[in-house]
């Protein structure tokens, strides 16, 4: 079936970078989104297309709304959902204290099933239509959320948790039950409808050094599956990993020497860096997924995104809920303003938008997929309702620019502004109070 969406388009066919290249971002006042069998057959020019339209096209009217890409969540821990916003620990005692005793309740096939489907239905109110996801240490973690993926249509990547040290035991699998775990799931899910599995040591201090080893086998094994893993998030952290791998340059060197870094490898946080670090990681293709509001919730630091981008290392945007705390790429890239705004850097609203899609579909090697509305994409997108909440709406109606609006929409904006969410041409129901 052919469908035609008329409202504003937004989309990014670059990084507009600090200076908000006018040349990387496409605006389409009076625009028309041509839909068919969830891919994108063209977007443009409402008054040219809708002149050329087959006559049983059906169109739908969004008026006063602006269509984006579906954002793109390049970090999130769907079984942290419930422990989100919780008090007054740093990383390492916050996974003690927190992380650790929700995650031992997926063992619990019927509780996680029930969680992930909650949990994605929270990402489409807000507007993602795609993810990269950790599970737990279970691996029905994996099927529960895939599952759910699949059901809804959605382009999303999971996997289940390695972590075989420092952790409570009832939360450790072994290397070789992690790898033949992994290994079953790569075989059950990845490439199937539009998912795909990642690799997921938890971070280098829960896993044992044949548990990396085992995880770089697999990597290697399969190249096309995604690798997901923490990087220097917090000092205390990072001073764990330099005692207990005195040989290694770096907390990336380490990933790297059992061969976790290449394509396809994403890395949350990736704060306490230096210049070398980042030249190897651009070098080996590995991505970075910037977690402003975790970053900040939990004390950790301050991402540096103009000496990553300078280094030409590909970026996305994360949520990571449960240590960030909003499921919102809009309230996500508040806070990544206000992060690089601490550092002199500039976060024009065209390049917040950039990271909430095609810049994470290229983090994710997935931007000949998604990302923009290029001919031939899935067609995963989101309306957005400027006027969506009552201060929203104040500030929009008197801003006199496209730039100036679109800013105000990304620092007032939550799943209040997301009109609808569609995937694959289709949409979901998502608002509460419909
Ligand atoms: N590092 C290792 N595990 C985690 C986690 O669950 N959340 C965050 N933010 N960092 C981690
Ligand atoms: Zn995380």
């Amino acid at each position: 079936m052919r469908q035609a969406f008329r409202a504003s388009l937004l989309h990014c066919l670059a990084d507009p970078g600090e200076g908000s290249a006018p040349s990387a971002v496409e605006f389409i006042e009076d625009g028309l989104l041509v839909v068919e069998n969830g891919i994108v057959l063209e977007a443009g020019a409402a008054p040219t297309l809708l002149t050329q339209l087959a006559d049983n096209t059906k169109i739908v009217e969004y008026n006063g709304k602006i269509i984006v890409p579906g954002f793109i969540d390049c970090h999130v821990h769907f079984p942290q959902l419930d422990i989100v916003a919780s008090y007054g620990e740093q990383l390492l005692d916050w996974l003690n204290r927190y992380a650790y005793p929700a995650e031992a309740k997926f063992a619990h096939l019927e509780y996680a099933r029930e969680i992930a489907g909650v949990f994605l239905d929270e990402l489409l109110k807000n507007g993602t239509t795609t993810a990269l996801v950790f599970g737990t240490v279970h691996k029905h973690s994996a099927d529960v959320i895939l599952q759910a993926a699949e059901s809804r249509g959605m382009r999303l990547i999971a996997g289940k948790v390695l972590m075989d040290i420092n952790c409570p035991e009832e939360l450790q699998d072994t290397p070789e039950s992690g790898y033949a775990e992994s290994k079953a799931l790569i075989e059950q899910w990845h490439g199937r409808a539009r998912l795909g599995y990642a690799i997921t040591p938890r971070f280098a201090i829960t896993s044992s050094d044949q548990q990396l080893q085992a995880a770089g086998r697999l990597a290697r094994e399969y190249p096309d599956v995604w690798m997901h893993t923490h990087l220097a998030e917090n000092k205390a952290e990072v001073d764990l990993i330099a005692q207990r791998f005195p040989k290694s340059r770096s907390y990336l060197d380490v990933y790297d020497q059992f061969g976790l870094l290449r394509e396809r490898s994403v890395f949350a946080h990736c704060l306490h860096m230096n210049e070398e670090d980042r030249q190897c990681m651009a070098a080996k293709g590995g991505a970075a997924a910037f977690c402003p509001t975790s970053n900040l919730f939990l004390g950790s630091g301050l991402f540096d995104l103009r000496a990553m981008r300078a280094a030409n290392i590909r970026v996305g945007m994360g949520t990571d809920i449960g240590g960030g705390t909003s499921l919102s790429l809009l309230r996500t890239a508040s806070e990544a303003y206000k992060v690089l705004h601490l550092q002199d850097e500039a976060l024009p609203a065209s390049r917040a938008l950039y990271l909430a899609t095609l810049g994470a579909a290229e983090a994710l090697y997935l931007e000949d997929k998604i990302g923009n509305f290029e001919s031939g994409k899935e067609a995963d997108f989101v309306v957005l309702d400027p006027a969506g909440s009552s201060l929203s709406k104040r500030r929009t109606d008197v801003a006199t620019s496209l730039e100036e609006s679109l800013f105000a929409l990304t620092m007032l904006g939550d799943d209040r502004n997301i009109a609808a969410t569609y995937v694959a041409g289709k949409r979901v129901e998502t608002r509460e109070r419909q």
